[in-house]
C-alpha cells in the first residue's frame, strides 16, 4: 500500500504556464519532406555539393571538416544526382548560369522524347481529389513544351497533366495538378519531345491543402499532431544544426528568409541538406497560427563543441551577433524599418508578437561560451530588454545574469525515474529542460521510456517554480532516414503517429491546474538487480570479475592483488537491464582518493568520494553490490561505500484547478505490480473521479504505423471506494476529482 496525503490548502508553487513546449530540429529529414510540405527531393539540385573546406572520401562516403570532424555524406554529386532520375533523357549538373548567386547548381536536361522523374522522399504521396502546385524556374534558348504529370511506379498517370512552354531566360512556370487516384509511391514526371537543352534552376511540388492554407507551408497532419500536444512554445531551429560543423554549416537567419529559391541551402550536421524553405518566417508563422510563443536559438560564434569545434574570431563572432540581432529586428521591428520592411515584403506587415525567448547558443559550455554569452547577452539585453534570455551552461555560476538555463538529459528510463527529485534541492537559477528523452534501451519509443519520463516530470511539476519550461527531443522521425531515436512522432509520406511518450506528454500538458499542492508520499521502493559484468582495471590490466558469493539480492566480487597497484579502476553496471556501457558505475582510486561516478547516457553523477589511503596498497579487495548500494572492503575492512538511488514504486504530483474546483492527481507506477494508493486530503473529494490511463501489454510495447494507438490513453469515470486508487502495473494515470468542501 502507498499513502498519498494531499494538502490543497498548502500551495507549494504556481503552475508554470510555459511548462510544456515542443522543440523542432531538422533531423531524420523532418524538414523538407516532413513538417515542411515540400514533396520533391533535392529541389534545388545542390544536395550533392561538398560544404566549403570539407574533403570527401568516396571509400567511406564521408566528409572531413577543416577541424577534423568526419560525417556521413551519401549523396555526393560525383556519384549521381540525388532525387532525380532520367528515363531516356540526358541530365547533368552545372555550376554555370545557375538561377542566382546562392544557387550552386542547375540541372541541364535534354529530353529528346525522354522523361525526368523525382519520387521525393521514398515516393510521393498523392491522394485522389487533392491538388498539387508545381513550379519551376527554367530556361531554354528555343521553345520547349514540357508535359508535367504525377505518375505511378509503373508509369500510369495519376493526375491531369499540364503543358508548360519554356523559352528564353529563367522564368517561373507554374501549374496545379489534380490527382484522380491515390498512390503513396508516386513520382513527378517531366517529359518533352524537345531535343534542346532545358535548364532547371529550382523546382517545387506542394499540396495546395497545407496547414492554415499557407503556400510555403506545413504538412497538415504533422502540424496538427504537434498542436494537439497543446504546447506553450516552439523552440527552433535546433539543436546541433544551429552550431554546425564548419563555418559555412553554422545556421544563419539571413539564409532562411525571402523567396525560397533565393535562400542559401544549409548542410545539416545530420547528414543531408535543407533548402531552408522552413525558415525563420515560417517558424514564427507556425507559432502565430498555433497561438504559441516562439523560442529562437542562434549560433553564438562557434561550431558544435562535440564535433571538433571551431571558435570563430572576433569579426566572425560579430557577424553572427548581427545575424541574431537582425533576426530579432525582422520579427519585431515596425514595417518602416529595414528589417521590418523585409518581413512586410514577405507577407507579414505587423511584427510577430509571438517571439518571446532567445537562446544564446546550443549545448555550448566552458570559457569560450561564457565569453560569447556575455558579449551577446549584454548587447542584446540592452537593445531588447523584453525577451527571456536562455543560456546553455550555468553561466550564473560565473556571476553572469541569465533568465533560464537549458539542461539536457538523454539516459535510460530508470535514470529519469531515480532522478525525479533532481530539482528538489535546486535553488536560485530558473531552469528550462530543453531536451530530454529516455534513449537507452528504448530506441523505438517504448512504454517504459514514457514511464521513466513521466516519473521525472512529476518531479519537474512539483518544482515548477524553478523548472519553468521543458521540451522533449527530438520531435520527428522519418524511419527511412533515421539519424536519432527515439523521436516523439514518427511519420512517412502520408501518415504519422505518436510514440507512447507523445501520449504521456499530451496527457500531462492538458492537465495542469493552477497551483501545486503540498503532499507526502509513502511508497515502497523497487529492487535493482545486479546482473551485469564487473570489470576491474588493475595497474592498467583488465580483469573481469565473476560473482563469487551471493549476498542477499546482490553479489560479492573479490580480487587478490599480487603487487601494489598504481591505479585501480572498476566498472560495474547498475542493473543489467540496459546497455552496460551506457549505464555504469565507475570506481577510481588514485592519489589517496576513491570516487564512484554513475554514468547514464549523457549524465554523469558523483555517487560518493572520499579518502582511501589503503586502496593502492591492497592485498585483497572485495566489492559487495546489492540493490541498495555497494561496499568496497580493502584488506578485509570496509574502505568505501555508496548508495544507489532508490526507485520509488509510485511517483506523484498534485495540482489544484481553482476554476474547475478540481484536484488533479498524477500517479506513475513503473513496477510490474498493481499498487493501491490510499488518498488522504484536507478537503473532501468526490467519490466519482475521471481518470486517463496510459499503459500497455508490456513495458516494451511500442506504437507503429500498423498499430498507431497500441499504447494510447484510455479514459474512464470511476467510483472510488475507501479513498483507494488502484494503479495498474506500468502505467501513467491522471485523476481529476471535484473538491467538495
Ligand atoms: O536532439 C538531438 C540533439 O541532441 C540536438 O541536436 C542537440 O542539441 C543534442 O545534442
Amino acid at each position: 500500500m502507498t499513502d498519498l496525503n494531499i494538502f490543497t490548502k498548502q500551495k507549494t508553487a504556481d503552475v508554470s504556464a510555459a511548462l510544456y513546449g515542443i522543440f523542432f530540429e531538422d533531423i531524420n529529414r523532418s524538414g523538407d519532406g516532413g513538417l515542411y510540405a515540400e514533396m520533391l527531393a533535392n529541389r534545388a539540385f545542390d544536395d550533392g555539393v561538398i560544404p566549403e573546406g570539407c574533403v570527401y572520401s568516396a571509400d567511406s562516403m564521408t566528409i572531413t571538416s577543416p577541424t577534423g570532424w568526419v560525417c556521413g555524406f551519401d549523396c555526393y554529386e560525383g556519384e549521381g544526382i540525388f532525387g532525380w532520375k532520367a528515363d531516356g533523357a540526358k541530365i547533368s549538373l552545372t555550376d554555370k548560369g545557375t538561377l542566382n548567386s546562392v544557387r550552386k547548381r542547375a540541372l541541364e536536361v535534354c529530353f529528346n522524347g525522354g522523361r525526368l522523374k523525382n519520387s521525393g522522399f521514398e515516393g510521393l504521396a498523392v491522394t485522389e481529389g487533392e491538388s498539387y502546385r508545381f513550379y519551376m524556374f527554367a530556361k531554354s534558348v528555343n521553345a520547349a513544351d514540357i508535359k508535367i504529370c504525377l505518375v505511378s511506379d509503373s508509369g500510369d498517370e495519376l493526375s491531369d497533366y499540364c503543358s508548360l512552354r519554356v523559352q528564353g531566360g529563367y522564368t517561373r512556370y507554374e501549374c496545379i495538378l489534380r490527382a484522380d487516384r491515390t498512390d503513396y509511391n508516386a513520382s513527378l514526371e517531366l517529359s518533352s519531345d524537345s531535343g534542346d537543352t532545358v535548364t532547371l534552376g529550382f523546382t517545387s511540388l506542394f499540396p495546395t491543402d497545407t496547414f492554415c492554407g499557407r503556400e510555403n507551408g506545413l504538412r497538415k497532419d504533422i502540424a496538427n499532431k504537434l498542436i494537439s500536444l497543446s504546447p506553450a512554445f516552439l523552440r527552433f531551429p535546433g539543436g546541433c544544426i544551429v552550431e554546425g560543423f564548419t563555418r559555412e554549416t553554422a545556421y544563419r537567419f539571413e539564409d532562411s528568409i525571402g523567396p525560397v529559391w533565393e535562400r542559401r541551402p544549409h548542410r545539416l550536421l545530420w547528414g543531408y541538406n535543407s533548402t531552408n524553405g522552413l525558415g525563420f518566417h515560417e517558424f514564427l508563422q507556425l507559432c502565430e497560427d498555433a497561438g504559441i510563443d516562439a523560442m529562437y536559438v542562434f549560433n553564438c560564434g562557434m561550431t558544435c563543441q562535440a564535433r571538433c569545434p571551431d571558435y570563430f574570431d572576433e569579426p566572425l563572432v560579430e557577424e553572427f551577433f548581427q545575424d541574431a540581432r537582425h533576426a530579432i529586428l525582422y520579427a519585431t521591428a515596425p514595417s518602416d524599418t529595414e528589417w521590418g520592411a523585409k518581413r512586410a515584403q514577405n507577407g507579414h506587415p505587423e511584427p510577430f508578437g509571438c517571439l518571446k525567448y532567445l537562446e544564446i547558443g546550443n549545448e555550448n559550455y566552458g570559457g569560450e561560451y561564457i565569453k560569447r554569452y556575455k558579449l551577446f547577452y549584454d548587447r542584446l539585453k540592452a537593445e531588447f530588454p523584453q525577451f527571456v534570455y536562455i543560456a546553455t551552461d550555468h553561466v550564473e555560476r560565473s556571476g553572469l545574469h541569465v533568465d533560464l538555463v537549458d539542461d539536457h538529459y538523454y539516459a535510460d528510463p530508470l535514470f529519469f525515474a531515480a532522478n525525479h527529485d533532481i530539482y528538489d534541492d535546486h535553488s536560485g537559477q530558473a531552469i528550462y529542460v530543453g531536451e530530454y528523452a529516455s534513449t537507452i534501451g528504448c530506441k523505438q519509443g517504448t512504454l517504459m521510456g514514457a514511464l521513466g519520463e513521466a516519473a521525472f516530470l512529476t518531479g519537474v511539476e512539483r518544482n515548477q517554480d524553478r523548472v519553468k519550461m521543458t521540451s522533449y527531443a527530438p520531435l520527428l522521425n522519418d524511419p527511412m532516414f533515421t539519424e536519432w531515436q527515439p523521436d516523439l512522432i514518427t511519420f512517412d509520406n502520408h501518415r504519422c503517429y505518436g510514440i507512447p511518450s507523445y501520449h504521456m506528454l499530451r496527457m500531462f500538458a492538458q492537465s495542469r491546474g493552477d497551483y501545486v499542492c503540498g503532499h507526502t508520499l509513502e511508497t515502497g521502493s523497487s529492487q535493482r538487480c545486479d546482473k551485469g559484468q564487473t570489470v576491474l582495471y588493475y595497474c592498467g590490466e583488465k580483469v573481469i570479475l565473476d560473482s563469487k558469493t551471493s549476498q542477499g539480492t546482490g553479489a560479492a566480487y573479490s580480487y587478490t592483488f599480487d603487487k601494489p597497484a598504481d591505479s585501480l579502476h572498476l566498472t560495474f553496471c547498475d542493473n543489467g537491464l540496459t546497455n552496460e556501457d551506457q549505464n555504469r558505475y565507475e570506481l577510481t582510486a588514485e592519489g589517496g582518493l576513491c570516487r564512484v561516478v554513475h554514468y547514464n547516457g549523457w549524465s554523469k553523477h558523483t555517487v560518493s568520494q572520499g579518502k582511501c589511503d589503503e586502496c593502492l596498497n591492497a592485498e585483497s579487495f572485495i566489492l559487495y553490490v546489492d540493490d541498495k548500494g555497494y561496499e568496497l572492503c580493502i584488506n578485509g575492512s570496509p574502505a568505501h561505500s555508496g548508495s544507489f538511488k532508490p526507485l520509488p514504486d509510485i511517483y506523484a504530483v498534485c495540482t489544484a484547478d481553482t476554476n474547475k474546483n478540481e484536484l488533479i492527481i498524477k500517479l506513475v507506477n513503473i513496477t510490474d505490480r498493481e499498487i493501491d494508493v490510499k488518498i488522504g486530503c484536507d478537503r473532501e473529494l468526490a467519490a466519482t473521479m475521471h481518470v486517463d490511463t496510459l499503459t500497455g501489454e508490456s513495458p516494451d510495447s511500442v506504437n507503429s504505423f500498423e498499430e498507431p494507438l497500441r499504447v494510447a490513453p484510455c479514459e474512464k469515470i470511476i467510483e472510488v471506494y475507501d479513498n483507494t486508487l488502484s494503479i495498474c502495473p506500468y502505467s501513467v494515470n491522471i485523476f481529476r476529482a471535484k473538491l467538495m468542501a
